[in-house]
């Protein structure tokens, strides 16, 4: 088969499904599907197409058995896989620094016989990207992943209908656009999806779960926030800025012990920002720790 030929099978079958049949008894024509005559010729060939009739001025056609059965398998495939159960790993937010209570709370989600949705708010660099990422490792191709403010071209049902996933990760989701935002409310509270296709619909009912993150909270809308277990994630306190910073330079900068206990410390009542202990880390082979902080931080407010 070449590309786009299951598609005009549908078409044929769409047409041949809302015509009345007993009424073209010589079959229908190119004229009728609008295809072709030498692409009707070649299914006709390879066994997808029945010659009802044929003179000098008229060629008849109607779908074969072996037509109906591929497009009823294509159908198949394309229908969704099956609900598995989502078992999240024990180590599930491993990588991951302190956050108890979201974790907990994420987990619990994740695990929950019915939806509820979850999004997280709080100032950057809190590790909300973070517990998405986790999660859509978890999860597998059961999971989706969007960035509000670049949802793709073919919108939020169609990728859904497309996809069918059990979880969706949605970063970013103040920024998303208010069609998508509009399709989401309805998928948050298990509506139905129904999707034209050529001739038929594709109907999709099935639970889905959202985990979001987002910077603000206030510019959303409240009947979009009423739809999530909203979890705030606070500032880091000192002590837990220290922790993260060090746990985060060893384990994912590959910063030995001493000198990310160096970049903590100096970095303690400077900022609180996680990012930037990274900077200083991944400069400081070049600069060395004190002057990596001076370039990146004291000169940062001067514009
Ligand atoms: N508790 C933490 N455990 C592990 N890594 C952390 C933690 N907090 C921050 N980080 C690190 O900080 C950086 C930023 O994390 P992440 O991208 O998840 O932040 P974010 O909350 O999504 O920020 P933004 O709102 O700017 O998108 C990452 O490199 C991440 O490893
Ligand atoms: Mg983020």
């Amino acid at each position: 088969m070449k590309e786009g030929d299951l598609e005009l099978l549908n078409e044929i079958a769409a047409f041949e499904d809302s015509n009345d049949m007993s009424k073209l008894n010589m079959g229908w024509s190119w004229r009728h599907v609008r295809i072709w005559p030498a692409t009707l010729n070649r299914f006709f060939k390879d066994g997808y197409l029945e010659n009802v009739f044929r003179s000098n001025s008229y060629t008849g056609y109607r779908l074969s058995e072996k037509g109906r059965a591929v497009i009823a398998s294509a159908d198949r495939a394309h229908e969704a896989p099956q609900d598995t159960e989502i078992t999240p790993p024990d180590n599930l937010f491993g990588d991951i620094i302190g956050h108890d209570d979201v974790k907990e709370l994420l987990r619990a989600c994740l695990l929950a016989d019915d939806p509820v949705h979850a999004l997280l708010v709080g100032p950057p660099a809190l590790a909300k990207t973070l517990f998405l990422w986790d999660i859509e490792k978890a999860c597998g191709e059961r999971a989706i992943w969007l960035v509000g403010s670049a949802t793709s071209k073919a919108g939020l049902w169609d990728l859904i209908a497309d996809k069918q996933p059990q979880v969706l990760l949605i970063d970013e989701l103040d920024k998303m656009g208010a069609a998508d935002t509009a399709a989401l409310l309805s998928i948050m509270e298990g509506g139905r999806l129904v999707r034209a296709k050529v001739g038929r619909e594709l109907d999709i009912n099935r639970p889905i779960r959202v985990v979001a993150a987002s910077n603000r909270a206030y510019s959303m809308s409240p009947e979009l926030l009423s739809r999530f277990a909203v979890c705030r994630i606070d500032s880091y306190s000192r002590n837990d800025y220290l922790t993260v910073v060090k746990g985060v330079l060893v384990h994912r900068e590959n910063v030995p012990a001493e000198t990310a206990e160096e970049i903590a410390g100096k970095l303690d009542g400077i900022t609180k920002d996680v990012r930037d202990a990274i900077r200083v880390a991944r400069l400081a082979p070049q600069l060395g720790v004190d002057r990596a902080i001076k370039l990146l931080l004291e000169t940062r407010d001067d514009n």
